[in-house]
């Protein structure tokens, strides 16, 4: 059983999810965040993005060795695995209404930029379009809204049974109505302009 990759936008469930899938595959569950820090494969920090700058000769050394594990692998950036694509079975992305993923986030007490960002990107499906481009044949969306992380786990462990796969992403611009539409262009701006405002 080789390696599972898990996106989706932050919120979406990934972690969650990914733990009941590990555990009804008997596989390893870890995160690509993890694997960086325990590799060292890091070259420096960066304190404005509060992020760490990949060593990318490192990280890949370390996709490689993954690559032959049973693993689920959390991750928001499939774009490098591409390169190891023949060991990647099923690209999983996790999905959210973003008017559902607002109060997720905000739940976790995130700031309104930070929220903001997050939404827009479920909106425009972002993470989703980059799953779409690296493993066209290898992807299935579930949609969790109104779901329980173990029901998301579920029918994706159903849909590698079948081997199913999804032919198009999902668009919340077509499922949404224009007024969640426009509620969600107007708490977007209100929340750049408040932290800009903030700068
Ligand atoms: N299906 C769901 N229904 C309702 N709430 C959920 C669901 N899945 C996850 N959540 C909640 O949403 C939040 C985000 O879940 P989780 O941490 O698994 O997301 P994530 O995709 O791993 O996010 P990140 O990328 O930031 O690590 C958590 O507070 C979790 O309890
Ligand atoms: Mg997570």
């Amino acid at each position: 059983m080789p390696l599972i990759l898990l996106s989706g936008t932050p919120g979406t469930g990934k972690t969650r999810v990914g733990l009941i899938l590990s555990r009804r595959l008997h596989a390893r569950f870890t995160t690509v965040t993890w694997l960086v820090l325990e590799n060292r494969a890091w070259r420096s920090y960066d304190p404005d993005t509060l992020s760490y700058v990949i060593d990318e000769d490192r990280f890949y050394r370390v996709l490689e060795d993954v690559s032959r594990a049973d693993l689920v692998l959390d991750t928001h950036w499939v774009e490098p695995f591409a390169a190891v694509g023949g060991s990647v079975r099923y690209c999983a992305v996790l999905r959210t209404n973003p008017l559902e993923l607002w109060r997720r986030l905000e739940r976790r007490g995130w700031p309104a930029g930070k929220i903001a960002e997050n939404v827009e990107a479920e909106l425009l499906g972002v993470v989703s379009r980059e799953a779409f481009n690296a493993f066209p044949d290898r992807v299935y969306e579930v949609d969790t809204t109104g779901k329980k992380p173990v029901e998301a786990a579920e029918e994706l462990l159903d849909a590698m049974r079948r081997g199913a796969r999804s032919t198009r992403p999902i668009d919340w611009l077509e499922l949404l109505s224009d007024e969640e539409i426009s509620e969600l262009l107007t708490r977007i701006t209100r929340a750049r302009a408040k932290e800009v405002a903030e700068r």
